[in-house]
């Protein structure tokens, strides 16, 4: 089947960079299963790369200064978002209900859900309860659930170098799946996300239940990000 790969690029990036970057991985990246979500500004020009696109963030049909839709966003050929990344969640008081509200009003768009809980929620093992909350309140009334995707980031690993144990992770990721069955009858892809890197990419990779990766900095670095897209797709 093949697990897929989504890069998070998220507001990073000047101009010269993006222009660099896509000179340097255009010819080398093949793999159909990698999504690349690049700040909205640059969208025309990673357009050039042979690779499907996604949105950091969306919205339904609207009209909000700053904001896009999901009709633009079909317009520009884009069938990705990504909904609820903890970023927007902390620093923008994005909340589930916000999210469900996106989620329920956007149709035909893969929708990447992220979801995760804090160190302190970790700390005081509220996880599983924490991951069921944000699904049960950022999917209610959503019926259509075949373009959703979830991408559980715990927030203490973004972007800090650490993972979870295997343990905590196979963990997370049935109590995900499973909690999507119960209320749902549906079976979801579950991805993870938060540092992951070359360094920790094969024992990732090996863990049957992770459907795929959500890649925030290690995607910027072009060697890198090749490297982690071969292990993948040689699982
Ligand atoms: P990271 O970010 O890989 O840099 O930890 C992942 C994310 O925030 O999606």
């Amino acid at each position: 089947m093949g697990k897929i790969i989504l890069g998070n690029m998220k507001s990073r990036m000047t101009y010269d960079e993006v222009i660099e970057y896509i000179d340097e991985i255009k010819d080398k990246i093949d793999y159909s299963k990698v999504v690349l979500f690049p700040s909205n500004i640059y969208i025309n020009e990673f357009k050039k790369l042979n690779i499907k696109l996604g949105l950091q963030n969306i919205i339904e049909d609207d009209i909000i200064t700053g904001e896009i839709t999901f009709s633009q966003a079909k317009s520009m050929g884009i069938d990705y978002a990504i909904v609820g990344h903890s970023e927007r969640r902390s620093k923008l008081y994005e909340d589930n209900v916000m999210i469900n509200e996106k989620i329920k009003n956007i149709k035909n768009m893969g929708i990447v859900l992220c979801i995760g809980e804090t160190q302190e929620e970790k700390t005081k093992l509220e996880t599983e309860e924490v991951l069921k909350r944000q699904i049960y309140t950022a999917l209610k009334d959503v019926d259509d659930m075949k373009n959703i995707i979830i991408a559980y980031e715990p927030i203490w690993a973004i972007g800090t170098g650490e993972i979870p144990s295997l343990y905590e992770l196979k963990k997370a990721i049935s109590t995900i799946k499973k909690f999507v069955r119960e209320i749902k009858n549906t079976n979801v892809k579950v991805l993870y996300g938060g540092s992951v890197n070359k360094e920790n990419i094969k024992e990732l990779n090996d863990v049957d239940l992770i459907d795929g990766f959500l890649i925030g900095g290690a995607c910027l670095k072009v060697q890198e990000f090749l490297e982690i897209i071969d292990i993948v797709k040689g699982n």
